[in-house]
C-alpha cells in the first residue's frame, strides 16, 4: 500500500546500482529477474496484512523462512472481523503466503523489508486520498467495512504491475509464474469489490461517507499517484468509464474495451512508496 518503505526502496536502488552499473530511469528493473522480483514486496505486504488481520499473527509465525531474517512488519495487527470476511482473509492469507513461497523458489529473492502496517500508516493513505484529515483518523482494523477498504488497495496494485510486466517477459517458466499469480490476485481483488459493492451505500462510520466514495477517492489517489492517467476506477463511475461506456456500476476495473490496465514498475513505485 501507500506506506513508506524507505528500507525497500534504498535497496532496489542498490540492487539496481551494483547489478547492471545502469541509471535510473525509464528502462530500469527490466530484466527477468527483476520483473519477477519486484512484485516480491507487495506479496510480502499482502501476506502479512492478510494473516495478521485474520489471525493475528504473520509470517513468523507460519513460515518463518520466507521471511529470511527480515524485521517482523510494525503496527501490524488482529482485525475485528465477522466469521464470513475472517475466513476470506485468512484465506487470501495463506494465498499470498504460496506466492512469496513460489517467487523465491524461482529467483533468489530478497528477504522482507520492514513493513509498516500501523493505524497510522493507513489513515495517512485516507487522508491523502480525501485531502484533508478524517477525524478521528481511519482505522484499518476496527470492523469488517474499515478492514475492506484497506485490502482494496492491494490485490489490485498486483494485478496492474503483472499486466504490465507479462509482454515483457519471454522465458515460459517466468510468463507462468507471473500469470498464476495474476489469475489468484484478480480474484482476490473480484471478490474484495464484491465485498464492497454489496455495502456500497452503506456509510464508513463515523464519517458519514459512503463506501462507494471511500473507494473512488482510493482509486483517484492511485490514478494521481501513478501520473499515467485513467487506469484505476472505484465502485461507481461515469456511464462513459463503464463497461462499453453504458454503465455506472463497475465492478471490475478495465479499458473501453474491458481489458485490464497495466502499470509499470516506476509507476507502482510512485503508488506503493
Ligand atoms: C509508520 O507510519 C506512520 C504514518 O506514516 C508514522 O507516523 C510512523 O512513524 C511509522 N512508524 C515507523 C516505525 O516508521
Amino acid at each position: 500500500m501507500i506506506f513508506a518503505y524507505f528500507s525497500l526502496l534504498i535497496f532496489l536502488f542498490l540492487q539496481l546500482l551494483s547489478s547492471s552499473g545502469a541509471a535510473i530511469g525509464s528502462n530500469v528493473l527490466k530484466s527477468y529477474v527483476d520483473l519477477l522480483e519486484f512484485p516480491l514486496n507487495l506479496e510480502y505486504m499482502e501476506a502479512e496484512f492478510f494473516l495478521w488481520g485474520s489471525f493475528g499473527y504473520g509470517l513468523d509465525s507460519f513460515a518463518p523462512e520466507l521471511a529470511d531474517g527480515g524485521p517482523s512488519p510494525i503496527g501490524a495487527r488482529i482485525a475485528k472481523l465477522s466469521p464470513l470476511i475472517r475466513d476470506v482473509i485468512a484465506q487470501f492469507g495463506f494465498q499470498e503466503v504460496g506466492h512469496v513461497r513460489a517467487i523465491k523458489n524461482t529467483v533468489a529473492g530478497f528477504s522482507r523489508s520492514l513493513l509498516n502496517l500501523s493505524r497510522e500508516a493507513f489513515a495517512t493513505v485516507m487522508n491523502d486520498a480525501f485531502g484533508h484529515q478524517l477525524e478521528p483518523p481511519f482505522n484499518p482494523y476496527a470492523n469488517d467495512i474499515n478492514y475492506l477498504i484497506a485490502s482494496y488497495v492491494i490485490p489490485y496494485i498486483g494485478l496492474t504491475g503483472y499486466v504490465g510486466a507479462n509482454p515483457k517477459l519471454h522465458s515460459p517458466t517466468a510468463k507462468r509464474l507471473l500469470d498464476g499469480r495474476l489469475g489468484v490476485e484478480s480474484g482476490q481483488d473480484a471478490f474484495l469489490r464484491a465485498l464492497l459493492h454489496e455495502r456500497g451505500s452503506k456509510n464508513v462510520e463515523p464519517y458519514g461517507i459512503t463506501v462507494i466514495e471511500f473507494t473512488n477517492r482510493i482509486s483517484e489517489l492511485r490514478n494521481k499517484l501513478g501520473r499515467h492517467g485513467l487506469k484505476d476506477e472505484g465502485l461507481k463511475v461515469k456511464p462513459t468509464v463503464g463497461a462499453e461506456g453504458k454503465i455506472r456500476g463497475n465492478i471490475l476495473v478495465g479499458d473501453k474495451y474491458s481489458i485490464s490496465y497495466d502499470r509499470t514498475p516506476e509507476e507502482i513505485l510512485r503508488i506503493v512508496y
